[in-house]
């Protein structure tokens, strides 16, 4: 997969998409990530990228003519999803990420900031995509959020792939509890059926407790659950 971050702070994704597995993945050719900087594209004397808006109010609005010079540089490798990091758009989730993971061979990500961008740059947007009801003042680390969960997902990026399946929405529940050694720590000790080697007893727990994490974290997850239950 290609993921080509059109950004006005390239360098804010240097230390993240070094680090941990998501840097490891990149070595290993999983996915490319190019970043590509619109002021670049400007073509006035100060390169600006940004104005102020049409109509007045506060705040200043990042110029089409950049963004869209930016994205038309980029080879097409289809599959593609051009997508702009909005909080006005569809909410981030595991299923959109195994969506864009899966149906597309290359991600444009735009990051806004200030008041967000032109609206014309929605001419050459596919997807909005928001992280959640609230507002930062970029759109960059929402385009980390998506990067990394969708590195996340490509096959080579985590050794045991049962481990992606086995995580927190995959089946429409939240994980259950991990413990590693030792099996005693300042009197807590690590629940005897993980330590039974009775691997049906260890699956039951485990089920078990993700039924009862859902419950308890977020009723409104085991709703859905419990009705898809019931239809299947
Ligand atoms: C201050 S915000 C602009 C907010 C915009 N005026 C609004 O109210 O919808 C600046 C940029 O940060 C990014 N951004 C902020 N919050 C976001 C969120 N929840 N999800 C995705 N991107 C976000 C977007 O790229 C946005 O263009």
């Amino acid at each position: 997969m290609q993921i080509d971050v059109i950004t006005l702070f390239p360098s804010f994704f240097q230390t993240p998409l070094e680090c941990g597995l998501m840097g490891k993945a990149l070595n290993k050719g999983v996915a490319t990530v190019n970043l590509i900087n619109p002021r670049d594209f400007t073509t006035d004397k100060h390169h600006h990228v940004d104005d102020i808006p049409y109509g007045g109010g506060v705040g200043m609005v990042l110029k089409p003519e950049p963004i869209f010079a930016a994205v038309e540089s980029l080879p097409i490798l289809p599959p593609r999803e051009v997508i702009l990091l909005s909080p006005q758009g569809q909410t981030l989730n595991q299923n959109l990420l195994r969506e864009l993971a899966t149906n597309y061979q290359q991600l444009v990500l735009i990051c806004g900031h200030y008041e967000g961008v032109d609206e014309r740059v929605q001419h050459i947007v596919t997807r909005e995509v928001s992280i959640g009801d609230f507002v930062l003042t970029c759109g960059e680390i929402p385009a980390l959020t998506l990067i990394n969960g969708v590195i996340r997902l490509l096959p080579g990026t985590v050794g045991k792939v049962e481990s992606i399946y086995a995580d927190s929405f995959e089946d429409g529940l939240l994980d259950y509890p991990h413990y590693t050694r030792p099996p005693v720590f300042r009197g807590l000790e690590v629940p005897p059926v993980l330590r039974s080697g009775n691997h049906k007893e260890i699956a039951k727990w485990r089920y078990q407790k993700q039924l009862e994490a859902t419950e308890k974290k977020r009723p409104d997850l085991m709703a859905i659950y419990k009705q898809n239950k019931e239809t299947k």
